[in-house]
This record gives structure tokens, C-alpha cells and sequence, in this order.
């Protein structure tokens, strides 16, 4: 079975896609201090490009890869609002032309993708497991549920238990799961740019020198996930995959820190912690138009890890503080 290759260590040669980006940069370094892994490749633009129907299959023809972390994607769910047919391309087609040139390679694939391709309407307060079905309501969802449905089809030829693999323990998981894993996730946090953090203390510094009050959305729910635990979550995996193959790791997998949060809580945390106080207000999703329409409950269920469950968001932003979230002036 093509999954079964990445045994051993010579084909634990690991390409991540995206690899300036949140997750592929905290990927590259989860995957380079691991013992396991021989070597990294990091790729992102120009070398790998999404709008290139070409560079995929030069990419890993060339480079011969054991398993490719695709994180590379549009992720400016607004703009993929404004041009979906460029959001179905790099979100989708692009994923799926990765997963071909995979298969033609005999690489396996971990395709990152997101809680958006669920509606987000459940009212019953469960969160969205690994079985419930996908119905996304955006264009960024919908690319990447593309996205994930061509990767899939692509890897169809190599085993086809892939969805009855979704939440089954390692020792009844069915043998002819395709070396593919798709990780969903949710709500990221961490280095570079200016992630949900770094966004909120700057309005929140704003709105103290214009002496306005903050408005924060209380109604839209998510898992708040740091990028490095996500990282290392995924490394755990390539390493499960190179000991005991990819039926013990092929499959859906949801993958956030614990507990969830609303985007209010989630700012009034990351202000508790930088120690900024400013005065806010609970306000509703739809007061705050935007082109893309996010999921309401965009909650995800995790699937059982490996190491065990990711520690809480909070325990993570906690740490994040420590490195990055910086009171920006004094608290008065
Ligand atoms: N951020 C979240 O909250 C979140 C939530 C759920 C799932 N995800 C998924 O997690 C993965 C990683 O997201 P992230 O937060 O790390 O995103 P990110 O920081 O925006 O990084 C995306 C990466 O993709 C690259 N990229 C963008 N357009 C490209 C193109 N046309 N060709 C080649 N590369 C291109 C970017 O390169 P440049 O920097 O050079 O543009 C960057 O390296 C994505 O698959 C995303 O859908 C993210």
C-alpha cells in the first residue's frame, strides 16, 4: 500500500506547503525538532503556487517527498466572498492537483482545512464532529470543502475506507484507509502578522485614546487554536503514520485546543492578559457587515490524538501572551 512507504526513514523527507504562513511556519519548526523526520521542505511562493495548475506536480515530482502538509490557501475569507471563482481555484482545484501529484508520486498528504466548511447553524450545542456533514456557507468553505472532496477523489485509487475511518481507535480502523489525512481546524492564533490577538489589542488601543467603547461579537462561537500546538499535533501524526502506517492515521481529524469561546470571550481574555482595560460592548454578528458570512457555531468536536487531547485555549493564549501579546500602553 503507497501509505505504507512512509515507514521507515528514508522517506520521511516532509514538505509543507504555505510555509511562511501561521501554521506552515510553526509546522517547519515542529517538524524540524522532530527525531523522526530526516528532512524538511519548506515551500510557498513563488516555488509552490496555487494559481499555477503546473506546480504541484513539478514541485513533488522534483523534490520526491514522503508526505506533503498542504497549509498553503487563500485565507482572506472576505476577498474569497469578492472573487469566488479565485477562492474555488486556490482553495480548491489547487488542493486537489496537490493530492494527484501526490498519488502520481506516491506521497501521502495531510490537506489542512477548516470548521467553515460547517454551516455553523446547529442550535443543539453539540460541537461538529468528524462524521456530521459538511454544508458550507461561504466561499471560503466551500473551496475548501472542494478542496478536501478532490483530495479525497484523488486518493480514492489507493483505499477507499477513508470516511469509516473518522473516529475509530487505531486497532479497528479499517487497512484500506488511503495515505490521506485531512486536519480540520479552527480560529488560529500565533506568529506572523496580525492574527485575532494582535487585531483586538490595536482596536482596543484605538478605541482608549479615541475614548470609544470596544464592540466585540458575542453571539459567534469557535475553538480558539495556537498554530504551535496545532503544529505539534500534526508532527505527532506524521510520526504515527512513519510507525504504524497510514491506516492508523488516514481519515478526518479535528484538530483545535479545548473548550470553546465566543469572539467576545476570546477578547476580553487576550485584554485580561495584556493587561488593557477599556470599556466594551456585546454586540451581534450581523451589526458587523462583511462580505463573507461566518459560521454562527463554527465549534468543532476533536478527535481522539495520539498524545492526548490539545490543552485548553486558554492554558495556549496564556503562553502566546508570554511571547507576543504585549500591553501596547498603560491600563488606566
Ligand atoms: N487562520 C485560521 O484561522 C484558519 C482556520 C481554519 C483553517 N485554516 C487553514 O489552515 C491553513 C493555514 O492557514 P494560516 O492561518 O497559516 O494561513 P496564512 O497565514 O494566510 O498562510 C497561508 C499560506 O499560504 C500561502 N499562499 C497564499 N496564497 C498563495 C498562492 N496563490 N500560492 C501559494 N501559496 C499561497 C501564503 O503565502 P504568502 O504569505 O506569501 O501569501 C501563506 O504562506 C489553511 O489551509 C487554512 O485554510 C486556517
Amino acid at each position: 500500500m503507497p501509505g505504507d512507504r512512509v515507514e521507515g526513514t528514508a522517506l520521511m523527507r516532509v514538505a509543507v506547503t504555505g510555509a511562511g504562513g501561521r501554521l506552515g511556519t510553526a509546522l517547519v519548526a515542529a517538524l524540524a525538532s522532530s527525531g523522526s523526520i530526516d528532512e524538511v521542505l519548506a515551500w510557498d511562493l513563488p516555488e509552490h503556487d496555487l494559481d499555477d495548475p503546473g506546480s504541484a506536480m513539478r514541485l513533488v515530482s522534483r523534490k520526491r517527498p514522503g508526505i506533503v502538509i498542504h497549509a498553503a490557501a487563500w485565507t482572506d475569507v472576505d476577498g474569497c466572498a469578492r472573487d469566488p471563482q479565485l477562492a474555488m481555484r486556490r482553495n480548491g482545484t489547487a488542493a486537489g492537483e496537490m493530492a494527484q501529484a501526490c498519488v502520481t508520486n506516491g506521497a501521502a498528504m495531510i490537506a489542512i482545512s477548516t470548521n467553515e466548511v460547517f454551516d455553523g447553524l446547529r442550535t443543539d450545542g453539540r460541537p461538529y464532529g468528524a462524521t456530521d456533514l459538511p454544508n458550507p456557507a461561504n466561499a471560503y468553505g466551500a473551496a475548501k470543502l472542494a478542496g478536501e472532496r478532490l483530495a479525497r477523489e484523488a486518493f480514492r485509487a489507493t483505499g477507499d475506507d477513508f470516511a469509516a475511518a473518522a473516529l475509530m481507535p487505531p486497532g479497528g480502523r479499517p487497512t484500506t484507509v488511503p495515505p490521506l489525512a485531512i486536519v480540520r481546524t479552527a480560529w488560529l492564533f500565533g506568529p506572523p502578522g496580525a492574527d485575532f490577538p494582535q487585531r483586538i489589542l490595536a482596536a482596543a488601543v484605538r478605541a482608549r485614546a479615541e475614548d470609544k467603547t470596544l464592540d466585540l461579537v458575542s453571539d459567534e462561537f469557535g475553538c480558539p487554536t495556537y498554530a504551535a500546538d496545532l503544529a505539534a499535533a500534526i508532527a505527532s501524526l506524521v510520526e504515527l503514520a512513519g510507525k504504524k502506517g497510514w491506516s492508523a492515521v488516514g481519515g478526518i481529524h479535528h484538530v483545535v485546543n479545548g473548550g470553546y469561546a465566543s469572539r467576545a470571550e476570546w477578547a476580553r481574555e487576550v485584554l485580561r492578559l495584556a493587561g488593557v482595560t477599556v470599556p466594551t460592548r456585546d454586540v451581534a454578528m450581523r451589526t458587523w457587515p462583511r462580505p463573507s458570512t461566518p459560521p454562527l457555531w463554527g465549534v468543532l468536536e476533536p478527535t481522539p490524538l495520539s498524545g492526548g487531547p490539545l490543552r485548553d485555549w486558554q492554558a495556549a493564549l496564556a503562553e502566546y501572551a508570554t511571547i507576543r501579546i504585549r500591553t501596547q500602553e498603560p491600563s488606566r
